[in-house]
C-alpha cells in the first residue's frame, strides 16, 4: 500500500508502452487523468490524500497502440511546497488559518489553493485542471503542462466550488455547483454550454450547514444535489489550529439529508427529505415516467473523510476504511423511496456511456486489494475482478461502435511494483489487453475520455 502513497520524481513525454493483447482499433482518444503525484516536500508530508501534490496522467491511444505522459504541475501551491510551505490544502495548513473559503482568503488577500489536484475537463476547448477552489489551470493536452490559469468569462463568486462537473453529452453542457457563505451560505447551480466560458446561474438555493457537496448529477430534466449532514463550520475554520478544511467538517445527523431537484428548463426546484447519510460520488441520474432516479455510492457517515488521512492509509491501507455502497434513490413529488441497488463495497462509480443501464466503480470489498465492479442498473446484478495485492483506480468506460464498451483500469501491483493499465472487457470485465507503464502510479482519483480532436487538431510533442 505504501506504493499508492509514494512520491513521483520521474516523468514521461508521450512514450511507447509495452502492451500485451489487443487494443480495439476503435480506441482512438486520450483518458487523461488527476491525482496526488508528490505526498513528501521540502515542506513536509502532507496530512491526507486529498493534499498530495497534482500530477496528470495521459494515456493516448491511436492506431492499436499506447503512449504515455506523466507530468508534475508546476504551481503556486507546489512551488510553495518547495520552498518549505505546505499551506492552504483540505487538511494540511501548517496551523494557519484555512485559505480555500473566501471570507478568510479577503483576511489574507490569498487566492484558493491552485493544488488542481481532483479532475480534468474540457471547457471552451481547452484542457483543464480542477480541485474544488475557484482557482483553475489550463493544461497543455499534449504535454500536460501548466499554461496558466483558466478563468470563467462571468463574475460569479464561488467561496468553494465542485472539481466535479456533470456533463450531458447530449447537449455538451456541463454543470457545477459553487456554495457561498455569506450573507447567508447557498449554492449555485451553475451551467456552461459546449463552447464558450461564460457560465449561467440556473438556480440557487439556501444551504443547510452549508453541507460539503464533492459531486452532482444531471439528468435529460434535471440537476440533482444530495446534500449530506456533514456540515462545514466556518466558525472552525476561524482556530488557529485548523488544518484547513477538514476540521470545519461537522456530523449533524439531526440535520438530516436532503435531495435538490433542479429543473434544467426553468431552474425551479424542489427539495425532499431523506435519511442522513454521507455521499462522495453519484454515479448517475435519469428521468422515469414517476420523476427520477439516482443512483449514489452512500456511506453511513462521513467518517470515511477521516479515513483517508494519509498516516492510515500508509499504515493500514483502503480495507480499513468505511464501505461506501450504491443506493437508489426514487424521486416523486410524493417523496423519496430508497433502495439499495448492490451490496457490493464500491467507490469511484462512473455509467457506462452509450448504455446508462450499465455502471462501473472500484470494487472496495476484497480485503488484499481493491478490483473492479460492473453493476447493472436494472436489477443490481454484480460482476467484479480482483486478484491479490492488485489495487485499481476508477473505471472509465469508453462506447465503442455496435454498443460495445471498454473499460480502462489502471491497476497498481505492489508485488511487481508497477502500475498497468487494464483494457478491459465492457461486460466481462477481461482484458482485451494490459499495458505496463513507466511510472508506479500513486492511487489518484478522476479522469475523463477525449475523443481525438477534442481539442483541435494533434499535436506530437515527440519528434
Ligand atoms: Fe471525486
Amino acid at each position: 500500500m505504501q506504493l499508492g502513497f509514494h512520491s513521483v520524481t520521474a516523468e514521461h513525454t508521450d512514450v511507447a508502452v509495452d502492451v500485451e493483447g489487443q487494443i480495439p482499433s476503435w480506441l482512438e482518444g486520450t483518458l487523461i487523468r488527476n491525482g496526488p503525484g508528490r505526498f513528501d516536500t521540502a515542506g513536509g508530508t502532507v496530512n491526507h490524500w486529498f493534499d498530495g501534490l497534482a500530477m496528470l496522467r495521459a494515456y493516448r491511444f491511436a492506431d492499436g497502440t499506447l503512449r504515455y505522459t506523466n507530468r508534475l504541475l508546476r504551481t503556486e501551491a507546489s512551488a510553495a511546497a518547495d520552498r518549505g510551505q505546505l499551506t492552504g490544502q483540505f487538511a494540511t495548513d501548517g496551523g494557519t488559518l484555512s485559505r480555500l473559503l473566501r471570507p478568510l482568503q479577503l483576511l489574507r488577500g490569498a487566492a484558493g489553493t491552485d493544488n488542481t489536484n481532483v479532475h480534468v475537463a474540457a471547457i471552451d476547448g481547452t484542457l483543464i485542471a480542477l480541485t474544488e477552489t475557484d482557482t483553475r489551470i489550463a493544461v497543455d493536452p499534449t504535454t500536460l503542462q501548466v499554461r496558466g490559469h483558466f478563468r470563467f468569462d462571468d463574475a460569479i463568486r464561488e467561496d468553494l466550488t465542485t472539481a466535479h462537473l456533470a456533463v450531458d453529452d447530449t447537449t455538451g453542457e456541463s454543470f457545477g455547483l459553487a456554495t457561498t457563505f455569506a450573507p447567508r451560505p447557498r449554492y449555485q447551480i451553475l451551467r456552461v454550454g459546449a463552447d464558450g466560458r461564460r457560465r449561467t446561474t440556473l438556480a440557487t438555493i439556501d444551504a443547510r450547514g452549508p453541507a460539503y457537496i464533492h459531486d452532482l448529477a444531471v439528468s435529460a430534466s434535471a440537476v440533482i444535489l444530495i446534500e449530506t449532514p456533514l456540515q462545514l463550520s466556518a466558525r472552525a475554520a476561524l482556530s488557529p489550529l485548523s488544518d484547513g478544511p477538514i476540521d470545519m467538517l461537522r456530523w449533524r445527523p439531526d440535520a438530516g439529508a436532503r435531495i435538490h431537484r433542479i429543473d434544467r428548463s426553468t431552474g425551479s426546484h424542489t427539495t425532499h427529505a431523506i435519511a442522513p447519510t454521507f455521499c462522495f460520488h453519484i454515479m448517475a441520474a435519469a428521468d422515469t415516467t414517476e420523476g427520477h432516479v439516482v443512483d449514489a455510492v452512500t456511506f453511513e457517515d462521513g467518517q470515511i473523510v477521516e479515513a483517508l488521512r494519509l498516516d492510515r492509509l500508509r499504515t493500514a491501507g483502503f480495507p480499513e476504511g468505511p464501505t461506501g455502497q450504491l443506493t437508489r434513490y426514487h424521486i416523486t413529488d410524493d417523496g423519496v423511496r430508497t433502495t439499495r441497488l448492490s451490496d457490493a463495497g464500491v467507490a469511484f462509480p462512473r455509467v457506462a456511456p452509450g448504455d446508462p443501464a450499465v455502471g462501473y466503480a472500484q470494487a472496495t470489498d476484497p480485503s488484499d486489494a481493491t478490483g473492479v465492479c460492473r453493476i447493472d442498473r436494472t436489477d443490481g446484478a454484480t460482476t467484479s475482478w480482483h486478484r491479490s495485492g492488485r489495487y485499481c483506480e476508477e473505471p472509465v468506460p469508453v462506447g465503442g461502435p455496435d454498443g460495445t464498451t471498454v473499460v480502462l483500469v489502471p491497476t497498481l501491483d505492489v508485488d511487481a511494483g508497477c502500475t498497468r493499465l487494464r483494457i478491459c472487457d465492457g461486460d466481462t470485465l477481461e482484458a482485451h489487453a494490459v499495458a505496463t507503464l513507466p511510472v508506479a502510479e500513486p492511487f489518484g482519483f478522476h479522469g475523463r475520455w477525449f475523443p481525438t480532436g477534442t481539442f483541435g487538431p494533434a499535436r506530437s510533442s515527440h519528434a
